[in-house]
């Protein structure tokens, strides 16, 4: 796994950083995001479901568990989920929330560590902290992701509202 930091200082820059990240992700791809309420998770999920280029709405899908952005081009599916109300995987399971990472679709998981147990190996993580408008990312990838991130490291650097 390689680790990143970036520093985000608005929630526009936030939206901006997921957009570039969507570059990187393929069908199948899972997105953990973990931080405290309010830490930026939708706001970063927003920025993906732009970059794969869904026009949906994305709000925080708190007590439905999951929502669905489907592409009405061909493009990719977005699932986006928040297991905060869940226990752990057991009851993620019971409720056949499994079977959406075997759909094709990008899986974006707020609060995911709980089910870390359960999810496939193609999987990044980034982690928000922060207050204020300030949040430091934290973005741990796979090896083999490695030059397509770097990339969207560079194409964001450019970003007066982002340091990397
Ligand atoms: N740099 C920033 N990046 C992201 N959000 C920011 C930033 N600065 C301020 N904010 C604000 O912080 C809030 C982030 O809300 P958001 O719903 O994205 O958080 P969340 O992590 O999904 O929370 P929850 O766990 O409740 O779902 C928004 O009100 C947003 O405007
Ligand atoms: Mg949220």
């Amino acid at each position: 796994m390689i680790n990143r930091n970036i520093v985000s200082l608005s929630t526009t820059a936030t939206e901006e950083i997921g957009r570039a990240i969507a570059a990187v992700l393929s069908p199948g791809t899972i997105v953990v995001l973990e931080g405290d309420l309010g830490a930026g998770k939708t706001a970063l999920t927003r920025g993906i479901a732009a970059g794969l280029g869904l026009a949906s709405m994305v709000t925080s899908p708190t007590y439905t568990i999951v929502s669905e952005h489907i592409s009405e081009n061909g493009g990719t599916d977005l699932f986006h989920f928040d297991v905060y109300r869940l226990h752990d995987s057991d009851d993620f399971v019971a409720a056949g929330l499994d079977e959406y990472f075997y759909r094709g679709g990008v899986c974006v998981l707020e609060w995911g560590d709980k089910v870390a147990d359960i999810l496939p190996d193609n999987r990044i993580r980034i982690e928000l902290r922060g207050n204020g408008s300030q949040r430091d990312l934290c973005l741990s990838y796979p090896d083999v992701m490695k030059q397509r991130m770097t990339l969207v490291m560079e194409s964001l650097s450019a970003n007066k509202e982002i340091a990397i």
